[in-house]
């Protein structure tokens, strides 16, 4: 009996299956969220050239304040903060003329991709009109867009929540977006009132699924690989993901969505490497070690994570007040949970 036949069917079928999941994961973006106090340029700067598996670097809002730009707006989108491949700045307004002024400086910085913030959650924010507090107004959105493609200066994409009081905004929404040509849309399915916890409206992003006609990329809520896995299973169409708060968990977390291995040792020396790189950033940008040490306890609050005692390292950052103690503890606590 030949049973050669067999084989090679058994072997092509192998090979079909491992180049499909190698081709599902090489397919796979994932996006940085922005996070305003967490994601600065130092923060996007260490992190890529430490990692490599994050497609594009969201950055967290700039707005007008007392009718210009604050500096540590300026900073966050200098192109000499900004090297990585791709960098999106994001701008919060709640008209045409804010988004223009913002957009200028973005475009003399040399940007031709945007962001609009359409999920800000914070009454500070949307009692101006801005951020979600623009969802229950789809005709201010229409004005919005519609004066950016009246004039053509790059690619537009939005970052929205499902609604601000209810979930049902997002209808008259889409019907808005559906006009434009979009680049993306990024959904929070989550309404304002639950700012970042609460069960997010899988019914919502269903219906983006079947409603929106622009590319949709998904927000909210991956903390793992199970939890990707979990709406991957959900929400089969999709194929970029954008991830905050879990990337500040657990900066490897895109590696092992993407299926790139790390042995315990590499991802010790990884964190390591990116902690530190933060650390050097800092102190040579603030103005006294205090501040740089502020800037790093900030950073702690979702990076303990990574440690299982966490709750002990954090609690003992929180406290420490100088540069020396500080990198005590650190030592400590990576060396206790070393692989
Ligand atoms: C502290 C903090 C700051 C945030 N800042 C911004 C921001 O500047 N712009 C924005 O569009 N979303 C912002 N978000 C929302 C995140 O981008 C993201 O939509 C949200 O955290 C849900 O994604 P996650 O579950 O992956 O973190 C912020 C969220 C948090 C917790």
């Amino acid at each position: 009996m030949n049973y050669l036949p067999f084989f090679e069917k058994k072997q092509r079928y192998f090979i079909l299956f491992v180049s499909e999941i190698i081709f599902r994961k090489a397919d796979l973006m994932i996006y940085l969220a922005p996070l305003q106090g967490f994601t600065d340029y130092v923060y996007r700067a260490s992190y890529a050239k430490v990692f490599n598996a994050v497609d594009a670097y969201f950055v967290p809002y700039i707005s007008l304040k007392n009718n210009t730009i604050p500096n540590k707006y300026i900073r966050e989108i200098l192109p000499d903060n900004n090297g990585q491949n791709r960098v999106v700045p994001q701008i919060l307004a709640k008209d045409a003329a804010e988004f223009k002024f913002l957009e200028n400086i973005l475009v003399e910085n040399g940007y031709s991709e945007f962001n609009l913030n359409l999920g800000c959650p914070y009454p500070m924010v949307t009692n101006r009109g801005k951020g979600s507090g623009l969802l229950p107004f789809p005709d201010e959105i229409y004005k919005l867009l519609d004066y950016f493609y009246s004039s053509d200066k790059g690619e537009l994409s939005v970052k929205l929540r499902a609604g601000f009081k209810s979930a049902h905004e997002l209808e008259a929404i889409i019907e808005v977006l559906n006009q434009f040509p979009l680049k993306e849309v990024i959904l929070h399915a989550r309404v304002a009132g639950q700012l970042y916890s609460g069960e997010i409206d899988e019914n919502a992003f269903a219906y983006a699924t079947q409603n929106l006609k622009h590319k949709l990329v998904y927000n909210g809520d991956i903390f793992s690989t199970e939890d990707f896995i979990a709406k991957q299973n959900k929400f089969p169409g999709i194929d970029t993901w954008m991830l905050g708060r879990g990337i500040l968990m657990n900066p490897l977390l895109p590696h092992e969505i993407k299926g790139v291995q790390v042995s315990p040792q590499e991802r010790f020396d990884l964190l390591n490497t990116f902690h530190q790189t933060m650390l050097k950033r800092y102190l040579e940008i603030m103005d006294n070690e205090g501040n740089a040490l502020n800037k790093m306890k900030q950073f702690w609050i979702y990076f303990s994570r990574c440690f299982p005692n966490q709750r002990k390292v954090l609690k003992h950052i929180k406290k420490v007040k100088s540069l020396n103690k500080y990198g005590e503890i650190v030592k400590s606590a990576f060396y206790e949970n070393r692989g």
